[in-house]
């Protein structure tokens, strides 16, 4: 008997093909961030590097079922692993231990994402750049440098990745309200580091939440990267929880870079909101296109609680920023 097998095609475009490398792989965050990368059907290629472990973690997740290839690569193939990328992910660099600030890292981190930055620029210069590695406020404007310096500087494909403070305050959220944390959307603005991360909860679904109650969940999202230094102790910071969060702000790159529609996503962006205050770098909700960033919007309506903390978090940015600026100024 000849059983009836219906079938449907589905178009696969050009346009939905793209090269993800992922630098600093073999790590905690590396490990499961690739995982992820791997069942997105976006990534049709996927760059494995570290300076060791790639080549493991590459054979690994290949062996998924997915529509793409995997390659691990070794210190000596970082020109081969990047070329041809349209996205480039770096969490490479050490990560806290208990009783560090995110700062503490910068004295190793600043040299790891400069040398890394330079090799982008060399080898795959157009790609967008999602920095994971800490401090985020600093090794951000590292790579524009790096980028500057070299004649390859495109301020709409530079983003520091602040979307696990934007996953915290969903789920904190969540618990202060008794709500599902799927359907909790909070806009985080600022930076990546303690008081610099400042949640607009006047803008999310819980506006009324009284001032101790409002102010203990404030702290919470700003100092919960401290829960998992602490809860570790001494092995390490946030990993699976930031693999998620740069899987999906990777993931919405690459939407953007498709030319999907309405996709808006917390960044810490090149941005004119402060720059005439000196502020060079904020995150804010930018709107993702095929360029990379497409819309950087303003902060909108705050309560004079949030107008307070963004101008701490200024103040702040203006130093770790500068910070950046003259690491590569004096260690070209
Ligand atoms: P990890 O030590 O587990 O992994 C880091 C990896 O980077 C290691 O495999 C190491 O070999 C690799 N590496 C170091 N120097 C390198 C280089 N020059 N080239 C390529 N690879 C290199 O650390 P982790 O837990 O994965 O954290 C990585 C970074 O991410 C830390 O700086 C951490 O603070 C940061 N982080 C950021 C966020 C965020 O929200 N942006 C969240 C969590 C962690
Ligand atoms: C986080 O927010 O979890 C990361 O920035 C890692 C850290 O050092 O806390």
């Amino acid at each position: 008997m000849i059983s009836k097998i219906a079938t449907r095609t589905f178009a696969s475009s050009a346009a939905s093909a793209y090269k993800v490398s992922v630098l600093g792989a073999g790590g905690g965050i590396g490990q499961p961030l690739s995982l992820l990368l791997k069942l997105n059907h976006k990534v049709t290629d996927l760059s494995l590097y570290d300076l060791k472990g790639a080549p493991g973690v590459a054979a690994d997740v290949s062996h998924i079922p997915t529509d793409s290839t995997v390659k691990g690569y070794e210190p000596e193939s970082l020109s081969e692993a990047l070329k041809g990328s349209d996205v480039v992910v770096i969490p490479a660099g050490v990560p806290r231990k208990p009783g560090m600030t995110r700062d503490d890292l910068f004295n190793t981190n600043a040299s790891i994402v400069r040398d890394l930055a330079k090799a982008v620029a060399d080898h795959s210069p157009k790609a967008a750049i999602l920095v994971i590695s800490n401090p985020v406020n600093s090794t951000v404007p590292i790579v524009a440098e790096v980028l500057k310096s070299k004649g390859v500087y495109d301020p709409a494909k530079l983003f520091g990745v602040t979307t696990l403070d934007v996953l915290r305050a969903s789920r904190f959220i969540s618990e202060v309200a008794g709500t599902n944390p799927v359907n909790e959307k909070v806009t985080v603005v600022g930076g990546h580091s303690g008081i610099t991360i400042v949640p607009l909860l006047s803008q999310s679904n819980h506006k009324d939440l009284d001032a101790d109650t409002r102010d203990a969940l404030i702290h919470r999202i700003q100092f919960g990267g401290d829960e998992v230094v602490k809860a570790k102790s001494g092995a390490g910071s946030a990993t699976l929880s930031m693999a998620q969060a740069g899987a999906r702000f990777a993931g919405s790159v690459l939407d953007g870079l498709a030319g999907e529609t309405d996709v808006v996503e917390p960044s810490f962006v090149d941005s004119p909101l402060f720059k005439d205050e000196g502020v060079e770098f904020f995150s804010s909700k930018v709107t993702l296109g095929p360029s990379g960033v497409k819309t950087i919007h303003s902060l909108g309506n705050l309560s004079d609680h949030e107008e307070e903390l963004v101008k701490t978090a200024k103040d702040t940015l203006i130093k770790n920023i500068q910070k950046g600026v003259d690491f590569v100024k004096q260690n070209p």
